[in-house]
């Protein structure tokens, strides 16, 4: 009884002290230009926090927003149309009292935001966008955090939190250097992250719309570089044997990298067969491909663009590769486990470019049906939209 009386009274005395948003915002001197934004939005951009729920909003920098203006050729912040400003700043408001934690912790978080509007959030449940936040390798914290955090949006962009955990009455704010990117579907995606070679097929068989449409997916896609190496193998397929593989490499739920675990296995929309996850030095592997890129946010899910196919079949053994921080070419390095490898990775560059680097398709080697893996691999590419068109 008497503890209430006292927490009742702490709370209504914090409710008294606490700033609001436009308070908080105010009081940095770096957020000016953010403030007047919010200003000449009236309401609009207030309305979206008003709820009784808890937000945290990352509040782009007056560097980030001149930055912004001027490549778009803003003249002004009035000039900015509300209908277009609205998603947009939506994506920056995330559900809920997010600190930096969440983010610095291994293997960081992924956060829903206020982003629904459909043509950026085409999830299961009309569940709101979502961004991916994790510790910054190698970069010099910024200010007296101990990390430095990226933000990573739409089409793979990534902002850096400048200064994190601000508060005010109902959450906290993280200043960052850049406005997030607009989500964007899965081909578009898949297609500036280096992957547009995959895309290309996906429109021969006419699948594109059933890849991009499907609510809550992950895609999949090998490099450029990985279906160049495979072109002759592809050219030889057919429709059904394409659909089958295309199938393979998407999975019916947005699987981020914090939903996965080494030794995982997850269905894929080839109805019997699942792709194997391997966590190894930080690097995700499905059935031993290497993912050179991760947790691309795209409209209807998460893209991840891979060194090779993946093969149908894995017999547990990864090929590790490592990437240089040069971004330089690598070698194979070794295996994990015993056993013959189906599948061997020659290199990869570095992660998180988009250079296509000199990774190679997967190759026959030790194995003698290694060349019948490879086509099985190929199939699996181009063949699961040619699936997802039957599914829907
Ligand atoms: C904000 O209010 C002013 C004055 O009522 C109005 O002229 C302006 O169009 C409003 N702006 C927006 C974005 O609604
Ligand atoms: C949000 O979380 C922080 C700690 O991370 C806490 O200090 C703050 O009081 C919380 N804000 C609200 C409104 O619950
Ligand atoms: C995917 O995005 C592209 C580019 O914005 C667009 O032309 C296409 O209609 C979109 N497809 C779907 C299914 O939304
Ligand atoms: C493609 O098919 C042709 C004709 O059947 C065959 O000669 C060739 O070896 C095949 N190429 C590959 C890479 O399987």
């Amino acid at each position: 009884m008497r503890s209430n009386i006292i927490t009742a009274a702490l709370l209504a005395a914090s409710a008294v002290n606490a700033q609001t948003f436009l308070e908080a915002i105010q009081k940095q001197p770096e957020l000016s230009i953010f403030s007047t934004i919010i200003a000449s939005l009236n309401n609009t951009f207030m309305d979206l926090l008003s709820a009784a729920d808890l937000h945290t909003v990352l509040v782009p920098n007056n560097k980030a927003i001149s930055a912004y203006m001027q490549k778009n050729d803003i003249k002004s912040p009035a000039d900015i149309q509300v209908d277009k400003v609205l998603p947009f700043l939506s994506y920056h408001i995330l559900l809920n009292n997010i600190s930096s934690e969440l983010f610095a912790a291994p293997g960081g978080g992924v956060v829903e935001t206020k982003l629904k509007s459909e043509d950026y959030a085409l999830l299961k449940n009309n569940s709101g966008q979502v961004i991916y936040g994790t510790k910054t390798p190698h970069v010099e914290a910024p200010q007296d955090k101990a990390d430095a955090i990226s933000i990573k949006s739409g089409l793979g962009e990534m902002v850096n939190i400048v200064k994190s955990d601000l508060t005010y009455n109902r959450g906290l704010l993280h200043i960052v250097d850049g406005f997030l990117t607009l989500p964007s579907n899965c081909s578009k995606t898949i297609a500036l992250r280096g992957a547009e070679r995959l895309v290309t097929y996906i429109k021969r068989v006419d699948l594109l719309d059933a890849l991009d449409g499907t609510p809550g997916a992950t895609c999949f896609a090998p490099s450029d570089a990985a279906i160049d190496a495979a072109a002759p193998v592809l050219m030889n397929m057919t429709d059904a044997e394409l659909l089958d593989a295309i199938k393979f490499h998407i999975l019916l739920d947005p699987y981020y990298t914090t939903d996965l675990k080494d030794g995982q296995k997850i269905d894929t929309a080839l109805p019997g067969k699942a792709v194997t996850v391997n966590v190894v030095s930080g690097d995700y592997y499905f059935n031993g491909i290497r993912a050179k890129t991760t947790n691309d946010i795209a409209r209807n899910g998460v893209a991840y663009v891979l060194d090779g196919i993946m093969p149908y079949e894995f017999d547990g053994t990864v090929k590790i590769v490592s990437s240089t921080s040069s971004g330089s070419p690598t070698s194979t390095v070794e295996s994990t486990s015993t056993g013959t490898a189906a599948v061997t990775t020659t290199s990869a560059a570095g992660t998180g470019s988009d250079a296509t680097g000199t990774t190679s398709a997967p190759t026959g080697t030790t194995t003698p049906n290694s060349a019948s893996a490879i086509r099985v691999g190929c199939l699996s590419l181009v063949a699961g939209f040619t699936a997802l068109m039957a599914l829907f």
